[in-house]
């Protein structure tokens, strides 16, 4: 099979820049090694920024995020036993959405379908060959049949494992990586909500935070060791623990069974450069960053857009030094979002061994952030997505 683009991973950032492409009139194929239902039902984190909730809405993926999603104007930081309310729409005119990756990936599937796009779930043995003139992704589909795919450019939206990265020739990839002696432990539960907005507390038991699903599921998290067993934890011991953290001065989080439960991993990563020859990398495959903010989807929401105007134009012109620009311009952005979600976490977490004086003076951001309009501001402008 020949293609102009081939993309290597089937989530909100592939199937994005597919259906983008589309629009363009570029064709693609897109594969993944994780079935429709898989990618569905991996939870994920629920958070749009304005612009995020723009490009699915005016790129016609779906109206249901405005429909069925809940905007958020604003979020609370509780610290000392007391919330603090960032008004993001009073502050910067904006507001964020409250919208399930799963569900971005469920309206993306969908129009892919409808629209006739190439998509292939659930392949095995995928491996890619840009040593060529032209790149090459091979594989054996759901069916077992081998596959060889090949294309003018290649984009690696293959997540934080990915097979594209790692294409790319020894020595010419930077990396900056930061790891953090903690993790998450997240949860749903069969509950009411126990507030409207979000909740990140900061207590000297740790970071939890409050989110929302529906009227009748929530999903929270807490702060925990980053070698933390699931079964180590009933429902009885999760409570009890989210209480410690959340609870007091007249607030009580409303509690029900809880249901699926993860481990998630913290870290901070970038590489460089995001594009080498016809290899183009896009979200978690060029960067992760730890949950504490939910940047993780809008900033591979944010490459596909630059990415998608940097191939039209490379077709278009049929010149491959457009491609150059891709690397500086998402960058920028992703640096950004490096600094705000490492910023937040360490901000709201505690670590092992912090010394008396780190402790007050994190009650200090805390304090600046929610008691000046400035230092409110600057947290409602990053959160809500920078212009
Ligand atoms: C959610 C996850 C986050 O990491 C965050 O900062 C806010 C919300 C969520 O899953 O709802």
């Amino acid at each position: 099979t020949r293609t102009q683009v081939a993309i290597v991973g089937a989530g909100p950032a592939g199937l994005m820049l597919s259906h983008l492409l589309s629009r363009s009139g570029i064709d693609s194929v897109v594969v993944d090694i994780r079935t429709r239902e898989e990618i569905a039902t991996t939870s994920r984190a629920g958070i749009l920024e304005a612009g995020s909730v723009r490009l699915l809405v005016d790129s016609g993926v779906s109206d249901r995020v405005v429909a069925e999603g809940d905007r958020h104007d604003g979020v609370v930081l509780r610290f000392d036993g007391e919330n603090h309310r960032i008004d993001f729409r009073d502050l910067v005119g904006e507001s964020v959405w409250l919208y399930p990756q799963t569900e971005v990936f469920i309206d993306l599937a969908a129009r892919r379908t409808a629209d006739g796009g190439d998509v292939r779930y659930g392949v095995a043995d995928t491996a890619v060959d840009i040593t060529g003139d032209r790149p090459v992704v091979t594989f054996a589909d759901a069916d077992g049949r081998a596959v060889r795919v090949e294309a003018d450019l290649l984009v690696g939206a293959d997540g934080s494992r990915s097979i594209c990265r790692r294409a790319l020739p020894d020595g010419v990839r930077t990396e900056w990586f930061r790891e953090y002696p903690f993790a998450w432990f997240g949860f749903l539960t069969d509950a009411p909500q126990s507030h409207p907005e979000l909740i990140y507390a900061r207590s000297e038991h740790g970071f939890a935070l409050v989110s929302q699903r529906t009227p009748t599921m929530q999903r929270m998290y807490f702060q925990c060791s980053p070698t933390e067993r699931v079964q180590a934890w009933d429902d009885d011991r999760i409570w009890a623990e989210m209480r410690k953290r959340v609870n007091g001065n007249g607030f009580e989080l409303r509690e029900g069974p809880i249901g699926a439960r993860t481990v998630l991993p913290f870290r901070s990563f970038v590489t460089a450069p995001m594009r080498h020859g016809r290899l183009l990398l896009a979200g978690d495959a060029a960067h992760t960053v730890p949950p504490t903010g939910a940047k993780g989807l809008n900033l591979a929401l944010a490459d596909v857009r630059v990415l998608h105007e940097v191939i039209t134009e490379f077709f278009a012109r049929g010149r491959e030094d457009v491609l150059d620009t891709y690397g500086d311009r998402a960058l920028d952005r992703v640096w950004k979002a490096q600094h705000f979600s490492y910023w937040m976490t360490t901000m709201l977490h505690s670590a092992e061994g912090v010394s008396a004086f780190d402790r007050e003076r994190q009650r200090a951001e805390l304090s600046l952030v929610t008691g000046s309009r400035h230092g409110a501001a600057y947290l409602a402008e990053a959160y809500t997505g920078w212009a």
